[in-house]
């Protein structure tokens, strides 16, 4: 081993043709390709230090020990990098968000690439984006959109070696802004993992996959010619097509809150009036407001009047996931 010790960064990412269902679960072989942007500033640091006196992973999140499970996520990824660099030794792992966790950002895909970066680097692997998706993507689904920088696009493939994620232009192509509107700060009643395996139970998921060709390719010419009109009705369109498909699933999973639904309403009649604002929702109740970078604050300052916000954290394009020198 060349190197026993690396720190990375990474962000999380917001869906704009979202990620829901797979068609290998263990893989995270996803049912649908996907389009994101990152969200630059919120950020992940991870620090992975290989040390042979352990006689089990360790993973601190925040400066506090997590639950068996998510221990047990970390340690399956460890494993895969352990294979490929034909090593058996134990990693300490510690994880700090520089924002708050479970407020619906996905943690764990910022969590998950910032992992894969510092767990393969202090192997001694070198491997390049391709892999390190390919990696990242097996921790959780999204992640393998938060290696890459930019605005990205997650090639569903149908097997290991071709569901990656590429960039398709840079953070600085479209200064866009996510105003991310907290409601509620209650920890997910059903995670993402669940809700994926219920898709399928849903009469909808079939037509929401079939369309989905049709919609990244409307919203990958949206983002490449920077028109914001068509990236609204296919962002929102979308956003709207998941969460159908989630509360028709069995059991049905319904995850908006009535300020949820205030601000959909607030925001369609706002870009009736001809403001450039859509809105997209995750496996939560917080909204994703995205609007034009050099709007951001007059649209917080809306969002702000709306009842039921707790918070509104802003974000602009961000970078791909990087490894940090020591100091
Ligand atoms: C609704 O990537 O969090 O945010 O692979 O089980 O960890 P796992 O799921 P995850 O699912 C993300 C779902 C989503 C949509 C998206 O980000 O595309």
């Amino acid at each position: 081993m060349t190197s026993i010790s690396a720190t990375a960064v990474a962000c999380p990412n917001i869906a704009f043709i979202k990620y829901w269902g797979d068609i290998d679960p263990s893989l995270h072989i996803p049912a649908n390709g996907s389009i994101s942007m990152n969200l630059a500033n919120l950020i992940t640091r991870t620090i992975v230090n290989y040390d042979p006196s352990l006689l089990q992973d360790q993973f601190r999140l925040n400066g506090e020990s997590t639950t068996d499970e998510a221990l047990e996520r970390v340690s399956i990824l460890l494993n895969r990098v352990r294979q490929l660099a034909n090593i058996s030794t134990f990693a300490r792992v510690e994880s700090n968000n520089n924002f708050p966790t479970s407020v619906g950002i996905a943690s764990s895909a910022s969590g998950f690439a910032a992992l894969s970066l510092a767990s393969s680097k202090a192997a001694g692997l070198e491997l390049d984006e391709k892999e390190l998706s390919r990696l990242a993507r097996t921790g959780s689904g999204s992640a393998c959109r938060s290696i890459p920088g930019g605005f990205v696009e997650w090639h569903a493939g149908d097997e290991d070696a071709d569901s990656y994620a590429y960039s398709i232009a840079s953070p600085s192509h479209w200064n866009l802004a996510d105003c991310i509107t907290i409601v509620s700060q209650e920890e997910k009643p059903i995670s993402s993992s669940v809700g994926h395996a219920l898709a399928e139970t849903s009469i909808l998921q079939a037509a929401r996959i079939a369309d989905a060709p049709h919609r990244l390719n409307l919203c990958r010419a949206a983002i490449l010619a920077c028109d914001f009109d068509q990236l609204a009705e296919v962002v929102e369109l979308d956003s709207n097509l998941m969460h159908a498909v989630m509360f028709t699933s069995t059991p049905p999973l319904l995850y908006w809150q009535p300020a949820t639904v205030a601000i959909m309403h607030a925001v369609q009649s706002w870009r009736k009036e001809g403001l450039p604002v859509c809105y997209t929702i995750d496996a939560g109740p917080n909204v994703h407001v995205l609007c034009l970078g050099e709007q951001v604050e007059m649209i917080v300052e809306r969002i702000q009047q709306l009842p039921g916000v707790t918070q509104v954290l802003t974000a602009h394009p961000g970078g791909p996931a990087m490894l940090e020198e020591r100091a």
